[in-house]
């Protein structure tokens, strides 16, 4: 097995000697522009652009301003922040990070961009703004009452409400129809091939969902949650952790770590975790039909030196089937990707020897993928984080944010062709996109979405402890980028905003029309240790903490 980050160090020195014989492709030129030259480009020569899809813009400068900057002609609206009410009786969570737009008349076969569900999710929270417990309070071992721990629980998960967008503004519509929390409480389904295991004591249902982390929508309108740092909640034994397990003491570990399905338009239904995906700390996930109709997920280990794997379904995908595609994420083959040997290796207990001599079942090889991933060949990565499927090529795109461990410090875009380009294919090309550093203007990428053109829209989260320090100081803070994938601009990265200090952009997403982006502003103010002297008051101001929000894009009228 070869880490990734030496297979990449071969790839970029190969590509370095075809440069100097003069056969360089265009995106060589990635590291070629001083910063100062490209911060000053203009992306498109018409000015101010009244394009249809919004993606003309001059690139914003590096920022440390406490705010959230935007090139000239758009602006943005906050749609939920920590402390609303997203309808009678629960709230917005706190650390939104995926967010995703369902048009309302999606089940009806329409494309509604003015009406629909947002599906967000709540990663984890801060014990200092919701129960003013500090970091101090946690040195001294202070133990969280239950109300401090219920309240944190209600604080993470996945909420959904409906967004509708009128006379140019959009409005959050407290519709009791659709809109509902699921969190670190909510009954959750066990599904898949780890269900009933001994691994999984042998339990149906599993209390809550945790570390909510990005996710992905499927084609036939449900939403797909990936359970990151999981392992964070129930421990006790660092600064990190939220020490649930003062008054949590039954807590099942392995029903935790798993991709989460909710059908957003049903709120009844009882979310399920689809086992079959495995379980480890899962980014998110991308749905890509093949050209057999099987639905393929891709999804990455943000856990230093783990895997990138997909799941193929043995049925096929019906569009004209909702009912059927509901649980089709149950049965299929996991794979993990080798990018040594540009292959998927499959990860079954009863065809790899190699499984059979280390665990003693399929349910084992899922609750456990962080070792039986090496075993097949699966390949070390540098945090795999959010990967998303060009929709104009069907090439996937992988963020590797970074790996300190490993001195990667800003991370790359890595791209994977399928051979006959079918996402169901078990061989691959591979090839480094966009690296991260003060070349490119971009450092740590995170969240990735695509517009209909193809390009690439990446979210950055250099982490808050790092933020404006030492070798990040040219960055200032995290930032939205957008990297075209083909023409003279491709790999090239330009800044289109900028987020208050502290925090991650997250999420990112197109209506279908494009007129709006939705993005979540995760942990403004994160390195504080005070409520009353916090190092970010984004977006209230004045005396208040802040607030993680999710926020929509758009437009001035006037253009
Ligand atoms: Fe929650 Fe991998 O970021
Ligand atoms: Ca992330
Ligand atoms: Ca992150």
């Amino acid at each position: 097995m070869t880490a990734l980050e030496k297979l990449i160090h071969k790839k970029i020195s190969r590509r370095d000697l075809l440069k100097k014989s003069g056969k360089a492709s265009a995106f060589l030129t990635i590291g070629s522009i001083l910063p100062n030259e490209f911060f000053k480009l203009e992306l498109f020569k018409e000015k101010k652009s009244c394009s249809k899809n919004g993606l003309r813009f001059i690139p914003i400068e590096p920022s440390n301003e406490d705010s959230f900057i935007l090139p000239e002609g758009f602006k943005f609206e906050i749609i939920r922040k920590w402390g609303d009410k997203i309808n009678d009786t629960e709230y917005f969570g706190f650390n939104n990070d995926f967010v995703g737009f369902i048009p309302l008349d999606f089940l009806q076969g329409g494309n509604n961009s003015n009406d629909g569900l947002l599906v967000v999710n709540h990663e984890y929270p801060s014990p200092l703004f919701i129960n003013n417990y500090t970091d101090e309070d946690f040195k001294k071992g202070r133990i969280k009452t239950k109300e401090e721990v219920d309240k944190e629980k209600k604080s993470v998960g996945i909420s959904i409400f409906r967004v509708k967008k009128e006379n140019g503004e959009w409005k959050f519509i407290n519709d009791e129809k659709y809109n509902r929390m699921i969190d670190a409480d909510t009954r959750i389904k066990i599904s898949g091939k780890a269900a009933d295991s001994v691994e999984m004591k042998s339990a149906d249902y599993a209390t809550g969902t945790l570390a909510n982390c990005s996710g992905g929508l499927t084609p036939w309108g449900t939403f797909l949650s990936g359970e990151e740092n999981f392992q964070d909640h129930f421990a006790s034994d660092n600064v990190w952790e939220y020490r649930w397990n003062d008054v949590v003491k039954d807590a099942i570990i392995e029903h935790y770590g798993w991709v989460v399905e909710v059908d957003p338009f049903d709120k009844n239904s009882v979310p399920k975790k689809r086992t079959s995906l495995g379980r480890f700390r899962h980014e998110n996930v991308a749905i890509s039909i093949s050209d057999n109709k099987k639905v393929v997920a891709y999804m990455g280990d943000d856990k230093i030196n783990e895997c990138v794997y997909k799941f193929v379904s043995s049925g096929s995908y019906d569009e004209n089937n909702r009912a059927f595609n509901m649980d089709i994420l149950d049965e299929g083959d996991l794979y993990v990707a080798d990018f040594k040997n540009s292959k998927w290796q499959l990860l079954d207990y009863d065809k790899r020897e190699v499984l059979k001599s280390a665990f003693t079942s399929q349910a084992d090889v899922l609750v456990n993928c962080d070792r039986s991933s090496k075993l097949v060949g699966g390949t070390e990565c540098n945090r795999p984080e959010d990967i998303e499927i060009n929709p104009v090529d069907k090439s996937v795109f992988v963020s590797f944010t970074n790996n300190s461990k490993k001195e990667d410090y800003d991370g790359s875009i890595v791209r994977i062709i399928e051979k006959n380009n079918d996402s169901e294919s078990l061989e691959f090309e591979w090839e480094v996109f966009a690296t991260g550093g003060v070349a490119s203007g971009f450092s740590c990428p995170d969240n990735l979405t695509f517009d209909s053109k193809g390009n690439l829209w990446v979210l950055c989260d250099v982490s808050s402890t790092k933020l404006n320090k030492e070798r990040y100081i040219p960055f200032k803070n995290n930032s939205l980028f957008m990297i075209p994938t083909t023409g003279e601009n491709k790999g090239k990265a330009f800044r289109f905003a900028s987020g208050p200090d502290d925090c991650e952009l997250c999420g990112g997403t197109f209506t279908p029309d494009e007129s709006t982006m939705f993005v979540s502003v995760q942990h403004p103010g994160e390195n504080s240790l005070t409520q009353e002297n916090p190092t970010s008051r984004w977006p209230n101001y004045g005396n208040d903490i802040p607030r993680p929000a999710v926020i929509a894009i758009t437009m001035n009228n006037e253009h």
